[in-house]
């Protein structure tokens, strides 16, 4: 096991240049499957989950390339076993876009029901409602979901919650679906629509992602593409609120400045000065942070709303900013185990169900502290960053999952930040 050793109180300046968005590799990685050619995916990011997914593939009998600047080639032509295993999606919540992809190729699909995790129980009940909406015949035995079809049938499928896994799995299962199928109050985050936009590659017919109704007409033949991802909306917010909560001065490279308003305008709310600008090729956001931060409200919601993902790094800002702040979760019902941690490091929060109340102190002060979860884990750096004095952050190996190259980009920007194996 390894943890990071972070020695505060050092404010972050330089550049960085944010990776592939890991939601999308995610949905896109799998939707290749419905290609039934070689595709090419670019941009994706060389993290812990991308190793697991392609593993997982690989394990189906699919023939995967993936190279260290997050190249990929994947050939699903060679896919002989349809069965994903609990021991696979035990690694990987995400595996259950496996389902939509193999039901939407191969008309059939076996997949053990994802356990919770540490946000809270996470069913997959309403990606089951789609798929039997298009006319899959579904059953749950011994914790492993079976979906056959002769034939998928559009369908109006109205989603309860807004699900962003259900909104894009139901995608991938439609795309070969007789007929039109629409998606009413469907999600609407950057990575829904980038999954859209990779499936019109490969000859889907797919409009309206990114509005909360989604049309789908399904297509018979499907082919192989070159897809490049967007960039990680969630490593851009996590980086923008490392750099306010150190009264730093960084220009967040590679990102696209529609996908950031929610967090842009909250951390403008705080007294933060955030600019974006293009070089002529691409867009950067500058934040620079100088005063001490004011206190300010947070309520997630789905996108274009504040993201759940980015609730618990602005949490830990909002420990040490002037006055008294609170956070309300509602989209995860148990995403606070960061509060814990951030208490031992001298914080003053109380929680009552989904609202957390925060007392903002002069200051954090160094501890030791484990993530329970990758944002959590995301969370106590940005805290370690701020705080005085030096901290051990353990269980690293949930950070390893999203965030690509963290340690290295964040020493970039004057972080005193080492990787200690233990
Ligand atoms: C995706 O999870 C992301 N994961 C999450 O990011 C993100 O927090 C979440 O969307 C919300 O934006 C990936 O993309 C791999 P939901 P997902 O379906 O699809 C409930 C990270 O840190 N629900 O939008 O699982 C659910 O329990 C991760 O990168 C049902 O009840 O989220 C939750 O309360 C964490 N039944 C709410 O809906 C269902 O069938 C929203 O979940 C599906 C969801």
């Amino acid at each position: 096991m390894a943890y990071y050793r972070i020695n505060g109180g050092r404010p972050l300046e330089g550049q960085v240049t944010i990776s592939g968005a890991k939601n999308a590799a995610l949905a896109i990685i799998p939707a290749a499957i419905l290609a039934g050619q070689p595709c090419i995916i670019e941009n994706l990011p060389i993290i812990e989950d991308v190793h697991v997914l392609t593993d997982i593939l690989r394990l189906m009998g699919a023939t995967v390339d993936l190279h260290e600047n997050g190249w990929m080639r994947i050939d699903p032509t060679t896919i002989d076993n349809f069965e994903v295993t609990f021991d696979m999606v035990s690694k990987l919540r995400a595996s259950y876009y496996l389902l939509g992809a193999m039901l939407g190729r191969y008309g059939h699909a076996a997949l053990a029901l994802p356990g919770g995790c540490s946000i809270g129980p996470r069913p997959i009940d309403f990606h089951i409602k789609g798929m039997r909406a298009l006319g899959a015949k579904v059953s749950i035995k011994n914790g492993v979901v079976y979906a056959d079809a002769e034939e998928l049938r559009g369908a109006d499928i109205y989603l309860d919650m807004v699900s962003v896994g259900a909104t894009i799995n139901i995608m991938l299962a439609a795309c070969r679906a007789e007929g039109v199928t629409v998606i009413t109050n469907a999600a609407k985050e950057p990575h829904v629509v980038d999954v859209a936009n990779f499936l019109n590659m490969i000859g889907a017919s797919i409009k309206g992602a990114g509005t909360d109704t989604i049309r789908i007409r399904g297509v018979k033949e499907l082919h192989g593409c070159n897809y490049a991802i967007i960039p990680d909306q969630i490593e851009a917010g996590t980086f923008m609120i490392a750099a306010a909560a150190t009264g730093g001065n960084v220009v967040i490279n590679n990102i696209i400045p529609t996908h950031l308003e929610a967090i842009s305008a909250k951390l403008m709310e705080c007294g933060v000065m955030v600019t974006e600008g293009d070089d002529g090729s691409e867009f950067y956001m500058q934040v620079q942070a100088s005063e001490r931060l004011r206190a300010v409200n947070i309520k997630t919601l789905p996108y274009p709303g504040f993201p759940t993902d980015l609730q618990q790094p602005m949490m830990a800002l909002l420990c040490s900013a002037k006055g008294n702040s609170y956070v309300m979760e509602n989209i995860f019902e148990d995403r606070f185990n960061h509060v814990p941690e951030l208490v031992r490091m001298g914080a003053s929060i109380t929680v009552t169900g989904r609202t957390a109340l925060i007392e903002g102190v002069e200051s954090l002060s160094g501890a030791a502290v484990h993530a329970t979860d990758l944002r959590a884990g995301a969370a106590l750096i940005v805290a370690a960053l701020a705080a005085d004095g030096v901290s051990t952050v353990h269980n690293i190996h949930f950070i390893d999952r999203g965030y690509e190259h963290f340690e290295q980009k964040l020493r970039s920007l004057g972080a005193d930040i080492e990787r200690v194996e233990e």
